[in-house]
Parts: C-alpha cells; structure tokens; sequence
C-alpha cells in the first residue's frame, strides 16, 4: 500500500518507516527535519523536505498519491507549547488540518493518528488511565492533541476518511533524542555512557508507562489494517518510577555511579500509567518488551552508535 508518513525522519515514525518498508509497502516521508534527522530516513523511501503547514503539501499529495496517511508530525515539547502556544499550533492544529484536508481533496481511506496517553488525560484521579476516562488536557500540546482527535472525528464523518489515534504513554528506545516525553531513557543512558552522573529531579517517585518503541511500532503495523474511527491508548498498563528506571539503566550499562538529585520540577505529573485492554480488542495490539529488555535494546543502540563516531 503506498503510506505517506509525517515526521519519518524523527524517532518514533522513522522506525515506524522501516517496518512499513520491510512488510512491502510504498512509503513516502514528509518531514521538515527541525527534531528529526535525514540519516534516520529509511534510504527505500522517497523524501518530501517541507513544513507540513506549507501550502505545497498538495504537491506531495498529487505526487505521491497516498492511500493511507500516517501522521507523526509534531512539536512535541510540552513546555515549549506553554511558552509559545502558536509556534505549536502552527505544526499540532494548523499541520494537521492541511494534512487533513490534503488527505480529503486526495481521496486518502485512512489516518493513522498519533496522540498522546501522557496529556490528553491530564491528571487523572486514578490509575491506569482507560479511553472511558474524562479528556482534559492541561497543556497547549495536549490541547492540541485532543483537537487533533476531533478533526479526525469530523472527517469521517463528512469525508468517509477513517481513522485510528494511538493514545502512546512514554515512548523510549532506538533513534530518541534527551527530548520529548519519555526522554529520560536516552538521558540516563547518554550520561552514564559519558561517565557523567544524570540528575534525578524530586524524590524519583514520579511514575510513567515506558513503552517500547518497537511495541509501538506494532501497533501502526496493526493499525493499517485494524481500528474504524476509535482512539486506543498504547501503553504497558505498568507504572515505573524514576528511582527504578534509574537502576534498570545502571544494569544494562554495568555501572553503580549515583545519580545527582535535583529540585522537583514545576508541572511534572506525580503518575500517568495507561490500560491498553482496548488496544487488544481493537488492533490484536499488546506490548511484548518488558522495560529492563527495552533498556539494554536501547543502551546496545547507542554503544553501537558510539563506536561508529
Ligand atoms: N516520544 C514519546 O514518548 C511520545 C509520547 C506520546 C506521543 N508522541 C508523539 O509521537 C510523535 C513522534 O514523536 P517523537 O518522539 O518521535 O518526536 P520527534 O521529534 O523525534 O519526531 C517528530 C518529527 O516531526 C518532524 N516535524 C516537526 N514539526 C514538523 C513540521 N511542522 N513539518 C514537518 N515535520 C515536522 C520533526 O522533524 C521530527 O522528525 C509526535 O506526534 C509526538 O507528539 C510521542
């Protein structure tokens, strides 16, 4: 199938990206490589360099003629959202709205769709996290992720364009950058490896759901196929504080160095874990790496990747 994928140049998509190419698809990336890089792009797929705002997507569109869309594309920075809530909504909402209304004018049968089990639940009274829960997002990028699902909502309704929106928890693994949501794997492991001590902020206590990126991964293979106009969370319903994250690092890299501890930081969730049951029903969908197996894939990734410099 040809598959058009935005942001495939960034951590999660372009593995995304290699996974669509192995089973056999035509895929096209369209990324303006401002977080993601070139020489993630898998070298089988053709790239579109460009804004996904920019009035030329229709070009790409025309071009490649997609007949799914899977859109990764975003500023994915909770605090830069907070700090400039237009420079997100020019990628989240107004990106997104072009490349739904491309994926309109190009008759396009499906979206797959990426938002977030981090923020679109806010800060939920109880754990894990289901789709029933209320969505109240607390942040301009989790405002926008939830917008993102409405959109979708509205043009299968009037265009007929379905739709499947992964709600991920925190992503981690191969190609991540010391950004974004679940950032503080390749933080750890990129200190540590620099023989420098990383700093634990608060008491460690904070717990996330660390999902594997290749378990991601499987469900947008999943995903083509699976799902008709629902959001599912993506996540390992385990909840890991940071403490515990912390150790399973050291023992991947064989180390015992202390982390430094720092003040609480301003905004961070106490906890956010997800149920993904509905995954299950929907995609066929459940996570198969457990987080000490995903920590030594990710440590192996960026020893390698350091001895190549
Ligand atoms: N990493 C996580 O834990 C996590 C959790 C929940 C949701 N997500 C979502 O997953 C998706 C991918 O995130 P990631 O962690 O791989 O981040 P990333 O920064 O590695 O990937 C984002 C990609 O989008 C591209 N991009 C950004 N703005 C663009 C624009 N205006 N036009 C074209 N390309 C643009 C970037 O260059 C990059 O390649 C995002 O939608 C993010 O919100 C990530």
């Amino acid at each position: 199938m040809k598959i058009l994928v935005t942001g495939g140049a960034g951590f999660i998509a372009s593995n995304v990206v290699d996974a669509y190419v192995a089973a056999g698809h035509e895929v096209a990336v369209v990324d303006n490589l401002s977080t993601g890089k070139k020489e993630n792009v898998n070298p089988a797929v053709k790239l579109y360099t460009m804004d996904i705002a920019d009035p030329r997507l229709a070009d790409v569109f025309a071009d490649f003629k997609p007949r799914l869309v899977n859109h990764h594309a975003a500023q994915i920075s909770v605090p830069l959202s907070v700090d400039d809530p237009l420079a997100d909504a020019h990628t989240n909402v107004m990106g997104l709205l072009n490349v739904l209304t491309n994926c309109r004018q190009h008759r396009v049968e499906k979206v797959i769709y990426v938002s977030s089990g981090g923020v679109v639940y806010g800060e939920p009274k109880q754990f894990p996290a289901t789709e029933m829960f209320p969505l109240q997002p607390t942040s301009p990028y989790g405002i926008a992720k939830y917008a993102g699902e409405l959109y979708l909502k509205f043009f299968a309704a009037q265009a007929g364009i379905k739709f499947v929106a992964l709600r991920y928890s925190n992503v981690y693994g191969p190609r991540q950058m010391p950004h974004g949501e679940a950032g503080v794997v390749s933080i750890f492991i990129q200190a540590l490896m620099a023989g420098k001590a990383p700093t634990i902020f608060g008491d460690g206590k904070c717990v996330r759901d660390y999902v594997f990126v290749g378990d991601v991964v499987e469900a947008n293979l999943k995903a083509i196929e699976r799902g008709e106009n629902v959001a599912v969370n993506i996540g390992t319903g385990r909840p890991t504080d940071v403490n515990e994250l912390y150790r399973l690092v050291c023992d991947a890299l064989h180390t015992d160095m202390k982390a430094l501890s720092g003040p609480p930081r301003r905004g961070d969730l106490l906890a956010n874990y997800l149920d993904a049951t509905l995954a299950g029903t929907v995609l066929g969908w459940k996570p198969k790496v457990s987080l000490a197996e995903g920590v030594v894939l990710t440590a192996q990734y960026f020893k390698n990747l350091a001895e190549k410099k």
